[in-house]
């Protein structure tokens, strides 16, 4: 039997909390059988884990393993996805079509937010559960299959049982085994080993050094609510290591990202829709990444109007060194990082240059880059063109200096003369 740490690498679950590592023995346990296991917890917990693990652990592994979201499927084809359905069953049922039961026969099926299905698909999953037939839509031949299932559900399905919108049978059917697990509140010393996790896996993808936190911010990171769970913190660990520039993370800064109301350790309050405050903060967060980008946009093309006015990068570097600080930080830390100027430099499809290139006193015009329009992207893309053909002229065809000229690196130059055909 493979051991609870074996499992956490081969699928990428960090953490060491002793709830976690339960649910994970759990699951261990119960795969080799055929038993319905119920996954619950939080939105953002890391459910979808444990049916994978469930499935590639079986003898059904080598069969179909297929995830359903039956929250995301609209109630009157949700039966057909499902079970499948016969020719002319209803308007557009053009052809016999198999369902989700039927494809993954000696495979697994993942009903993900199982809470949310209608009752009358209720009615046919209990019979599935109970001796594994079923009924196409629209068809009275009765058909058979072998599909383990594994459920998840983030709602309280006790309340959904009062309420009458889930059939009390079914839950025990689908909870033979339950695996819960917690909130990421409740997993406090994995919460700075998951954001590092994280941080690393976004300098990675965005070729960035990685951001670290100060101790202050920690503190903060840990006792923050974390609602969202770890989706949650998946999201503002992407968030910083994009948006700050500089790579060493204060708890001011942090504080900037979490959702003011939530930061305290105040008892959870169970929401079960979207309040207004969530769309607000996010609003927030918007606003922050475009006010952000719009500025970095403006000192991008103030740079840019330097290196064309003056040609010489040495003296435009010096000239504006609080410029380049400010756009591409500080990288003298982590030297061991990926070079992040270089990355920069590489990543735009075009250089950044102002409109009107030979009137330099338009530069206060560029303080809100308000349009960006498809024309402007054509335009650019001749600009540039011309402007790597005069540089290239200008230095009889040496790439270095017309590279250096420029502003960018050799290889992106080089690029650029493949991309244009020069
Ligand atoms: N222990 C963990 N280690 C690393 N990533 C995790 C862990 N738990 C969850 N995640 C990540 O968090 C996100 C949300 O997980 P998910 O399984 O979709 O949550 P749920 O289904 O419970 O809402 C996913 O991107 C997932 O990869
Ligand atoms: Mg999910």
């Amino acid at each position: 039997m493979e051991s609870v740490q074996a499992i956490k690498q081969r699928f990428g679950i960090i953490g060491n909390t002793l709830a976690l590592n339960r649910a994970i023995e759990k699951a261990i346990r119960v795969a080799p059988t055929d038993i319905s296991v119920l996954v619950t917890g939080e939105s953002g917990v890391g459910k979808e884990s444990i049916p994978k693990i469930i499935h590639q652990l079986s003898h059904r592994k080598h069969n179909k393993y297929i995830a359903v979201n039956c929250g995301a499927i609209p109630e009157g084809t949700i039966d057909s996805e499902l079970f499948g359905h016969e020719k002319g069953a209803f308007t557009g049922a053009t052809a016999t079509r198999s369902g989700y039961f039927e494809v993954a026969d000696g495979g697994t099926i993942f009903l993900d937010e199982v809470g949310e299905l209608p009752l009358t698909t209720q009615v046919r999953l209990l019979r599935i559960l109970e001796n594994g037939e079923f009924l196409k839509v629209g068809s009275s031949k009765v058909q058979k299959t072998d599909v383990r299932i594994v459920a998840a559900t983030n709602a309280n399905m006790f309340e959904a049982i009062e309420k009458e919108k889930f059939r009390e049978d079914l839950y025990y059917r689908l909870s033979t085994v339950d695996i819960h697990l917690p909130p990421l509140r409740e997993r406090q010393e994995d919460i700075h080993l998951l954001f590092r996790k994280f941080a690393s896996d976004f300098a990675l993808k965005y070729k960035m050094p990685t951001v670290k936190l100060t101790d202050d911010a920690i503190q903060l990171l840990v006792k923050h609510r974390w609602s969202g769970n770890i989706r949650q913190l998946r999201n503002i660990a992407e968030q910083i290591s994009v948006l700050e520039q500089n790579r060493t993370i204060s708890a001011e800064a942090l504080k900037s990202y979490l959702p003011s109301s939530a930061s305290t350790n105040l008892p959870a309050v169970i929401k079960t829709s979207k309040s207004e405050s969530d769309f607000s903060s996010e609003r927030e967060i918007l606003y922050k990444v475009l006010f952000d980008m719009k500025s970095d946009l403006n000192d991008l093309k103030k740079l840019t109007m330097e290196l064309m006015k003056n040609g010489n990068t040495k003296d435009v570097e010096k000239d504006n060194e609080h410029l380049i600080q400010k756009i591409y930080g500080d990288d003298s830390e982590d030297k061991d990082d990926i070079a992040f100027e270089e990355d920069v430099e590489d990543s735009p499809e075009y250089l950044s240059i102002p409109e009107h290139v030979n009137e330099p006193s338009t530069v206060d015009k560029y303080h809100f880059a308000e349009e960006i329009e498809e024309e402007e992207t054509l335009s650019l893309h001749d600009k540039e063109l011309e402007l790597i053909k005069k540089s290239l002229e200008r230095h009889h065809g040496k790439r270095k200096l017309a590279a250096a000229e420029l502003g960018i690196s050799e290889r992106t130059l080089y690029r650029k003369i493949k991309q244009y055909d020069l």
